[in-house]
């Protein structure tokens, strides 16, 4: 859809993403689309004509934060008279019609189920029409040939979308939309595609990327794994987030059995406590996740694995957070994002019981991220002195000096004293020099030209 050729067109475009990959790759969508108009981005939002903000609502705040951004960004308009202001992503989807009423310079609001349609949505803009579009329409274009993947060291392909787990606290399902798998035959085109850019590492995305199945067919992410893994030229294969309960003996045997899978998984398991588990709607136990991990690591040895927890869910006891502490003991987990429990609008939680004081939901999140310190502090300390292989992911602040990931997901700064043929989204071998509780130190031991993602000629 073109532009009207009699409005002033805007040249510049300014994203701000906030949030996880896949608001990511919506940024790289709605980038395309932009550039596909012939505007072109910019990293200055002063110099900007159209400005999104790509927003998340997973924790507290998120409605604030974004009514904030927005005020800022209209402070603009008086300047910039044509400026058109966009808000994207989960509260776009969650607020609705709430925000053009809220904010009155607001010009539209995109919705997460309708990426795919900023360019008819610009249009209507520009006409000085105030756009909603929000909701989950069947039909939903998805252009893999206009997602911009510049700068971008790894490709993120989609294969779930939305999430049908009601997790008591999870705000995901209202934001994200009902769960939906692409059909492997895209999958494989998409991923054929990125590997003939250049890129090395493909990671899969879905809220409950394990759960996938072919659309009105048998297959399950055992054999999309199987036939992904069996692409040639994928080097790296990773994939976010599973869902532990959906785990089963044959997607095990398949992380086991390809080298090409990273040997890498993050496995939110977010309490240690069974009582708590069940409030939370997880599905599992403490002892069925132990079980997995023990799987997992029998079939693919040396795995590192990462989770999420939640403390100071509505009336965790001390004696429940103790068991989150002592699952972080037992499982040795190579990192962990832990959060305060923040109550989210449409959820369940908050009516579970009374909630856990903030001093007490804070020093609890300290003392856990403490002991996860330590676990850390051991486990990248026996990796001094090793030789990893690590993909470029981008520039470190001296020059020489880059930053990258292990395949086991660890971030590794190491520096090059040939840097002209370090290139973004390359595999280095490196050497490990020196741990901290959060990355790893090191030196460029062998240089490969690979010149990782680039377009082709
Ligand atoms: N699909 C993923 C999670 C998506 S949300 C899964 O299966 O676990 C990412 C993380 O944010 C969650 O794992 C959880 O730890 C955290 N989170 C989600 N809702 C939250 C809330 N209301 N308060 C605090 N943390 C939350
Ligand atoms: Fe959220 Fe649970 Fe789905 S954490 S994304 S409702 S699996």
């Amino acid at each position: 859809m073109s532009l009207l050729a009699d409005e002033p067109r805007p040249r510049r475009f300014f994203i701000e993403t906030w949030g996880c990959q896949m608001n990511e790759l919506d940024s790289q969508r709605l980038s395309g689309q932009l550039m596909q108009l012939g505007i072109l981005p910019t990293r200055q939002v002063a110099e900007a004509d159209l400005i999104l903000l790509n927003s998340c609502s997973i924790r507290e705040k998120a409605e604030q934060k974004v009514y904030s951004r927005l005020g800022k960004y209209r402070l603009l308009k008086p300047q910039k008279p044509n400026l058109l202001i966009g808000l994207c992503g989960c509260v776009a989807q969650q607020e609705g019609e709430k925000a053009l009423h809220r904010v009155k310079d607001l010009n539209f609001v995109l919705g997460t189920g309708r990426v795919g349609e900023l360019r008819e949505v610009v249009a209507r803009s520009l006409t000085g029409e105030r756009v909603l579009a929000t909701g989950f329409p069947m039909e939903r274009p998805f252009e893999i040939d206009t997602i911009v993947r510049d700068g971008s060291h790894k490709g993120m392909v989609t294969i779930i979308e939305g999430c049908d787990k009601r997790c008591t606290f999870c705000v995901v399902p209202s934001t994200r939309g009902p769960e939906r798998s692409r059909p492997l035959a895209e999958v494989r085109n998409e991923i054929h595609h990125l590997l003939e850019y250049g890129f090395n590492e493909i990671e899969l995305l879905g809220q409950t990327v394990n759960h996938w199945r072919e659309p009105g067919g048998t297959a399950d992410f055992a054999d999309l794994l199987n036939a992904v893994a069996a692409i040639p030229g994928l080097r790296r294969l990773r994939f976010v987030t599973s869902y532990p309960r959906d785990f089963t003996h044959r997607m095990v045997e398949a992380i086991g059995r390809h080298s090409n899978i990273c040997p890498y998984l993050h496995l939110p398991v977010q309490s240690g406590s069974d009582s708590i588990l069940k409030k939370m709607g997880r599905g599992y136990s403490r002892q069925e996740y132990l079980e997995l991990v023990r799987g997992l690591r029998q079939a693919r040895p040396g795995i590192a694995i990462t989770s999420d927890f939640i403390v100071g869910f509505p009336t965790e006891s001390e004696g429940e957070f103790e068991e989150t502490l002592s699952l972080i003991e037992e499982v040795q987990f190579s990192g962990v994002f832990a959060f305060r429990y923040s109550p989210r609008p449409g959820t369940s939680a908050p009516r579970i019981g009374p909630p856990v004081p903030e001093p007490v939901g804070s020093e609890r999140l300290r003392r856990l991220l403490d002991l996860q310190d330590e676990v850390q502090i051991r486990l990248n300390g026996a990796l001094v002195g090793t030789r990893q292989e690590v993909i470029v992911t981008g520039w470190g602040k001296r020059p020489g000096s880059f930053t990258s990931r292990t395949l086991c997901h660890r971030i590794a700064h190491f520096d090059s004293e040939d840097s002209r043929g370090v290139a973004l989204g390359s595999l280095q071998t490196v050497e490990i020099t020196r741990s901290l509780p959060h990355s790893l130190m090191a030196q460029l031991a062998l240089l490969s030209r690979d010149s990782g993602a680039t377009m082709p000629a």
